[in-house]
C-alpha cells in the first residue's frame, strides 16, 4: 500500500497553494480553553504544513493569517494574535533559512504595529535570497481593500499621464495588486467546514480548484494536506475550454 505522500504525482504539483486557516477558536472552545490557545496550536500546524510544502517542492504557499476584518475582534485577541505572529516569525526565521524558504507578505502592512512591521521586514530581508518555497503571509489583507487600493494607484498613474485607459488590461490590474509577481493559486484549501471565500484573493482565485475540509486548523495534519493535493490532482482543469480541448 502506497503512503499518501507516494501517491502525489511530482509532475502535477500545484505551483501555488493558498489556505484559509479556520477553526482555531472552535478547537480551543472544544477543549474548554481560551481562543488564544487555538491560535497557539495553529502555529504548530503552520510549521508542519510549511515544512511539508517545502519538502514536496511546492513553489508558493499563501496563508491567510490576519484579515482586514480581524481588526474588529476584541482587543485582547488582536493583541494576542499580533504578539503570536511577531514571536513566531522571530523564532522561526532560522527554520525558514534551514529550509531555503523565502518569506513574503501581502496586505496593508501600514496598519500593523511598528514593532510587528519591523520584524516582518527584517525576516523578508533575511530570507530574500532563499530559492525554495515562497511562504506568503496575508497580514491585514482583504481582497476588497486590495482591489480598491489597485484602482486608486492606477488612477494616480493615469492622472500623471503614465497610463491611459486603453492601455489597462488584465496584466496591468495584476501588477497593481499586492500579489504582483506571485502566480495565481492553483489550489485553495479552507479548513473548519465553512464554505466561503471570505474576501480572500478574489481576483487571483479565478481558476483555482477549491477544497473544503471539516478539520479544524489546529488538527489539520500533513496527511490531510497530502489528501487535498491528491484530490487536486484528480481534477480536470479546463480554464473555460472543453474537456476535448484540454486533453
Ligand atoms: C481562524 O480561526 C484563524 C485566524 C484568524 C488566525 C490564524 C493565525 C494563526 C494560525 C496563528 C499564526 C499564524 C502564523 C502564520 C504564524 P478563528 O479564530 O476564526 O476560529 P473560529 O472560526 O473557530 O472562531
Amino acid at each position: 500500500m502506497q503512503s499518501l505522500k507516494q501517491q502525489i504525482a511530482q509532475a502535477n504539483l500545484p505551483k501555488h497553494i493558498a489556505i484559509i486557516m479556520d477553526g482555531n477558536g472552535r478547537w480551543a472552545k472544544r477543549q474548554g480553553l481560551a481562543r488564544v490557545f487555538g491560535h497557539k496550536q495553529g502555529v504548530q500546524t503552520v510549521h508542519n504544513i510549511t515544512e511539508a510544502a517545502a519538502e514536496l517542492g511546492i513553489r508558493y504557499l499563501t496563508l491567510y493569517a490576519f484579515s482586514t476584518e480581524n481588526w474588529n475582534r476584541p482587543k485582547e485577541e488582536v493583541d494576542a494574535l499580533m504578539t503570536l505572529l511577531v514571536d513566531t516569525i522571530a523564532l522561526e526565521t532560522p527554520t525558514l533559512m534551514n529550509n531555503n524558504v523565502r518569506l513574503l507578505t501581502i496586505g496593508d502592512l501600514s496598519r500593523l504595529p511598528e514593532n510587528a512591521r519591523r520584524k516582518f521586514i527584517d525576516c523578508i530581508a533575511q530570507t530574500a535570497g532563499n530559492t525554495g518555497l515562497s511562504l506568503v503571509l496575508a497580514l491585514s489583507y482583504s481582497s476588497r481593500w486590495e482591489i480598491t487600493d489597485m484602482a486608486r494607484r492606477i488612477a494616480r498613474e493615469a492622472a500623471k499621464g503614465r497610463l491611459t485607459a486603453e492601455n489597462i488590461d488584465e496584466s496591468t490590474v495584476s501588477a497593481y495588486l499586492t500579489t504582483a509577481g506571485i502566480p495565481d493559486p492553483d489550489l485553495l484549501i479552507r479548513t473548519s467546514g465553512e464554505l466561503r471565500i471570505s474576501n480572500f484573493l478574489l481576483w487571483q482565485l479565478a481558476y483555482a480548484e477549491l477544497y473544503f475540509t471539516d478539520r479544524l486548523w489546529p488538527e489539520f495534519s500533513v496527511e490531510d494536506f497530502y489528501t487535498a493535493i491528491i484530490d487536486y490532482q484528480h481534477r480536470e482543469r479546463r480554464f473555460g475550454k472543453t474537456s476535448e480541448q484540454v486533453n
